[in-house]
This record gives structure tokens, sequence and C-alpha cells, in this order.
């Protein structure tokens, strides 16, 4: 049985940080935020907004613009790293507000969890949803698998300029018009690490950067060669001599924490999977240098970050790839349009990657390219640390759902924040009821409760 994403929807707060009046304030080169991480606007969370509101506002727009009642529904699940709970799941809070649109008891009979592994749980969602409805177990009804976070860093510490906020939606069902997953190729790759992580009770992660870029793309490239061996092994890719498995992505979706990113991590698998390769000759021709390789090609992550003289040669010669025609070519075909809104939103952490496949997916059409039986590559990962590898097909009926897609008109009008309002916010000072902007039609935070004997109950209402 067949089964994929059928209609896709985000809800983006409309607040933002600009990068430049960002950079002034923290004393940076604005080239470094919009060139050096490609980000250009970072959208913040209201006064009255979290990620549960962010995640109910996704599905009552996917259910609306579908016209779905709950009964289509089997299944609603909820990923994110943005908890506020350690035991009731973020999908029952936005049950609740759903309900509050659909009636009461409306979507009772819809199973589903929160679940949690920094950015890459919203792929183990999908995938787990994607298995339940091959499985038969659907009996007909679509599951809504949201991923919804707030990418919140301490105020001064380099992860500032990567923040962003936002949920997306996805619709999946056995008959879908956007994209049918390939079964059977699904990859992962997993071990414990302390890149990046967030301590019970502490708001912001603590993050080793360089480190998280590193890892991100070793564990990626793990989770490649995996889903090659497989997509090899099932028949479903043929590999010619002189092939490598990107040649059979029409397109490579990553997970962005900011989108420069992406163009990094692409460079990482390009580079490794073509060094095999005759062309990989012409290549060195063109970049004048031999690729450096570490004093210890076994050591360890840090022992290759402490190998200051490799890293310097290493960088020049990614830089060098990367100006390449052949690397060009690569990287405007297959990523460029993915990342559009990345730059102008910033991190989504588990929503990241469907925001750049949803990206993709309208700026494709937009250049008028068929994207019908296209292959889509997904390259998912979550710090603490687990990648995936996955890949899709484009359904016929792709040109129903992304010819109405439009994501300047979806964002509406955004209200730029000064850094004083920023930093306000951030700092939490202001209540819930000191919201900067009133809404129409959404779903809003308007009491957490602190008395003893019902601490941290949330009620939420629907806007009129
Ligand atoms: P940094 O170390 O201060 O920045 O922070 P940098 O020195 O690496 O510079 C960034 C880029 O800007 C570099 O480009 C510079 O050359 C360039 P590159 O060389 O890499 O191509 N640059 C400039 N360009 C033009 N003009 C200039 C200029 N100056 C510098 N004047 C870092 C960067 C990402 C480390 C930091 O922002 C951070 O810690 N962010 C948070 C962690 C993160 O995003 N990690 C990404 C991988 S882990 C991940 O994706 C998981 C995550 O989403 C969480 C989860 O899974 O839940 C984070």
């Amino acid at each position: 049985m067949t089964a994929g994403i059928d209609d896709i929807s985000i809800y983006i707060p409309r607040l933002y940080v600009d990068a430049n009046d960002f950079a002034e304030a923290r004393g940076l080169d604005p080239a470094k935020l919009q060139k050096g991480l490609g980000v250009s606007k970072m959208a913040i969370v209201d006064t009255n907004q979290d990620p549960a509101c962010l995640a109910a506002n996704a599905c009552l727009s996917v259910m609306q613009n579908n016209k779905l009642s709950p009964e289509d529904i089997g299944r609603l699940y909820v990923s994110t790293e943005s908890s506020f709970d350690e035991s009731k799941a973020m999908n029952s809070y936005v049950i609740g507000m759903l309900e509050q649109v659909y009636g009461q008891g409306a979507f009772e009979h819809c199973g589903g969890v929160e679940t949690k592994f920094a950015c890459v749980s919203g792929s183990y969602a999908l995938y787990d949803n994607l298995n339940w409805i091959r499985a038969g177990e659907a009996e007909g009804k679509a599951a809504l698998v949201v991923v919804s976070d707030i990418a919140k860093y301490d105020l001064g510490s380099s992860g500032e300029m990567t923040q962003g906020a936002g949920a997306v939606t996805m619709l999946l069902n056995d008959h879908p018009r956007l994209l049918t997953f390939d079964p059977r190729v699904t990859a992962t790759s997993i071990r414990d690490e302390y890149d990046f992580y967030r301590p019970f009770g502490k708001e912001t992660p603590i993050v080793h950067g360089q480190y998280s870029n590193l890892l991100y793309m070793i564990q990626v490239r793990k989770a490649l060669e995996i889903y090659k061996d497989k997509a090899v092994s099932t028949g479903l890719i043929k590999l010619e001599p002189g092939e490598t498995i990107l040649d059979h992505m029409d397109y490579i979706n990553m997970h962005l924490p900011y989108s420069a990113m992406g163009k990094k991590a692409l460079a990482y698998l390009v580079r490794h999977e073509w060094r095999q390769l005759p062309r990989w000759k012409k290549i060195i021709q063109e970049i004048g240098m031999e690729e450096p390789v570490p004093k210890d090609p076994r050591g360890t992550i840090e022992s290759v970050l402490r190998d200051h003289e490799f890293m310097t040669k290493d960088h020049e010669f990614t830089k060098l790839f990367t100006q390449t025609p052949e690397y060009q070519e690569v990287y405007e075909a297959k990523l460029s349009s993915s990342l559009i809104a990345s730059k102008m939103i910033g991190n989504l952490y588990t929503a990241s990657l469907y925001l750049g496949f949803r990206s993709s997916l309208e700026f494709e059409y937009q250049k008028g390219i068929d994207l019908e039986g296209k292959r889509v590559g997904f390259g998912a990962y979550g710090s603490g640390s687990s990648a995936m590898v996955f890949s899709g097909v484009i359904q016929p009926e792709y040109k129903e759902v992304v010819k109405s897609m439009n994501l300047e008109e979806e964002l509406g009008s955004r209200r730029k924040l000064t850094l004083n309002e920023y930093e306000t916010i951030h700092e939490n000072k202001l209540g819930l009821e000191e919201s900067i902007l009133k809404t129409k039609h959404e779903f809003i935070l308007v009491n957490v409760n602190t008395s003893i004997e019902s601490r941290g109950e949330r009620r939420y209402v629907f806007t009129k």
C-alpha cells in the first residue's frame, strides 16, 4: 500500500527580528548572518503563543483548506523539542484547541503521542504514521503529523543568530496528491552525543556549535550510506558505473538550522559521493589543490576540530569546491529553492526540514518545472544525535496543491521587532495579555495556572 503527504500547511508567528538590526546590536558584520549563515529574518513568538498553539494553528489550516472533518483523521502526532510538560503530551493540547472549533469530543477517536528527538523526531513520527497507513490500520482515515518548535537560544550566545519559530502540519494518507514515500529504504543512524541538548527546567539549549555542525554532516552521511544499500538491494535504484546515489535524487531537502547549513551539508555529501568517481579528477584539477586529510583520519570529532591546519585547509577546499560549476549545478537544481523560506523565517527545529520541502515545491513550481515523478531525498538530523535519510516521488496531482502555495501571503503582514522589544520578550518580562499583536481566527494562550493544585494547566482560546 502506498502512503505519503497529501497536503502540508504552515503557521509562522508574525513577529520577527531583522538580521541587520540584530548584527548591529551584537557588533557583528551583517554579512556573517546574511551570507555566512543565510539568515535574513528570524520569526519570534508573541507573548501569548507557545508551541502547542503554533501546532493547533497549522492543524486548523490543513483541516480547513481540505474541508476535513475530525472523522477523517485517525491519528494526530505532535513532534517538538519545545515541550513544556514532562507528562501531558502536546497533541492533547492541540486536540483541546481543535475541539473549540469542531465541538467537544470531536477528536476522541484520534490516537497519538508527542515525540521527542531534537529536530529529527518529526521524521520518526512521519515514518511511523506512514507505516500505520501501509499496514492497513488506518481504515481509510488520514494522519496529521505536526512539527512545532520555538528555537530560542541564550542572549549573546552564538546560537542566538539562528533562532526562529513555527509549525508545519503534514496530512498523510494512502492516496497522496503531493508525494509518495519510497518503501523499505528509510535509513537511520544514531549515537549518544552532547552536541546540543536542553536539560530539564532549562529554557534554552546548551550548544557546542562547531561540534554540532560536523556531527550533523557525519551522521547524515552514515544514514545516506545505509539508504544507498537499501535503495540498491530493494531494486528501487540501479546504480550504473560512475553514478552516485545523489544522481538519482532530483531534489534534496536537508534539515536547516540556518539555510547555509543545507549548502554546507550538501557539499559534504556530494564530496564524499564523488570522491570515488572518475569525475573527481576533473574537480581536483579545477580546484587546484588536493583534498586535505586530517592528521589522524581515524580520530574523534574533537581531534578533527583541534587539527587547525586540517580545518583551515578543509575550509578552503570546501569553499573552492562549492564554487565549481559541477557543484553549483547540483546546488541550484536540487537544493536552492528549499532554502528560501528558511532565510525568511529561521530555525524551526523539527519543522525546518518540512518547511524546506514546502519551499522547494513552491519555488520550483514557480520556475515552470514539471515536478511529476521527481524523486525527493530527505536528510533529517536531530542533535543528541540521530540522522535519517529517506525519499519519495512527487505525484501526478501535485499541482492541485502546489498551485495555491504562497509563502509571502501566508506569512502575512509581519511586524519587525526593535531589539529592545525582542529582548524584553526573550527574557519573558511581558505577561500573556501584553501581546504585541492582536490576532483574529487563531489559537492563543490566555492562562497558565499558578495555584498549587493546578499548577501548569494551560487555557487557550480561538480569537474571533
Ligand atoms: P559561529 O561559530 O559564531 O560562526 O556560529 P562561524 O564563525 O562558523 O561563521 C558562520 C559562517 O559565516 C561561516 O561560513 C563563516 O565563514 C561566515 P562557512 O565558513 O562555514 O561557510 N562568516 C562570514 N561571512 C561573510 N562575512 C563575514 C563573515 N563572518 C563569518 N563577515 C554556529 C555558527 C552555527 C556554530 C552557531 O550559530 C550555533 O551554535 N548555532 C546553533 C547550533 C546549530 O545550529 N548547529 C547546526 C548543526 S546541529 C543541528 O542542526 C541541530 C539543531 O537544529 C538542534 C536540534 O537538532 O534540535 C541545532
